[in-house]
């Protein structure tokens, strides 16, 4: 493939050129830009993408604005969406939404938090199984904004997925100007894919930075070393004291 074939590339003309500063953003009533939903950037960004590229299938890790533009922007066309989320109070929100506005053809899944085993590392994702796979079948737009900052592990939705990922799919991925999260998981990818994946990053014109990925194989090149996974383990394991502690902390105030 040429260069100049690139999707990414292609998809850098609308950054460059500040062609998704045009979109018209869809008005919601219940959500608000920035905090727990996307940037408008984003938004903009996302509603340009999916009506200047034809996607079939697209998987999004975090529902919110994002599934109302997705629903908004495909709602006549021949394209399946799954929207994961872990939290079904949010996800509900953005299906009542739509359901008022008559967009509910949306494939939502409430799925779980669970530590998952990957590539030798633990990570807090959605447990993602083979039949939601069969059931997703080639993905060829992911779009990664969960699970939230917090678990830490976005990092798992290339290696969760990339069996299922059609080749030249592209993976967008919001905050990207997290340096000690979002930057870590990319070099992490560049890592394990090596030239098999391509990466942009775009840390100015976003205000939370997007990177933009094109998988071509989900052919792995190189492993994590005995000290990433040594800091892997020691994260994990902190994370889980965090957890319990939290949990006796409110057990302990309910009873005072
Ligand atoms: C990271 S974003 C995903 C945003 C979505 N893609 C959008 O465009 O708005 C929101 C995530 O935060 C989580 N979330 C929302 N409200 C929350 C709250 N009060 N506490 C913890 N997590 C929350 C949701 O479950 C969701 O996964």
């Amino acid at each position: 493939m040429k260069d100049s074939d690139l999707k990414i590339n292609k998809i850098e003309d609308l950054i460059k050129k500040d062609l998704y500063k045009k979109y018209n953003v869809f008005k919601s009533k219940s959500f608000k830009f920035g905090g727990w939903s996307v940037e408008k950037d984003f938004a903009k960004f996302l509603g340009t993408l999916i009506k200047k590229f034809k996607f079939e299938n697209i998987v999004e890790l975090g529902s919110g604005v994002s599934t109302l533009i997705l629903a908004k922007e495909l709602k006549n066309k021949k394209v399946k969406i799954f929207s994961i989320d872990h939290f079904q109070g949010y996800q509900n929100k953005v299906c009542e939404e739509l359901e008022r506005c008559n967009f509910n053809y949306i494939n939502f899944r409430t799925i779980k938090i669970r530590i998952t085993y990957l590539l030798g590392k633990f990570f807090f994702f959605y447990n993602i199984n083979k039949f939601l796979k069969r059931e997703i079948g080639k993905i060829d737009l992911l779009i990664i904004d969960g699970p939230p900052y917090y678990y830490r592990s976005r990092e798992a939705a290339l290696y969760a997925f990339d069996d299922i990922l059609s080749e030249n799919a592209i993976i967008i991925l919001d905050d990207a100007n997290r340096m000690n999260q979002e930057r870590v998981y990319i070099k992490n990818w560049q890592k394990i894919y090596g030239e098999n994946i391509f990466v942009k990053i775009y840390e100015k014109q976003f205000k939370k930075g997007l990177a933009v990925v094109q998988f071509r194989k989900s052919k792995k090149h190189g492993t994590f070393s005995s000290i990433d996974k040594l800091k892997n383990y020691f994260f994990t394991i902190s994370y889980i004291f965090k957890y319990l502690g939290s949990l006796f902390k409110i057990k302990f105030l309910r009873k005072i």
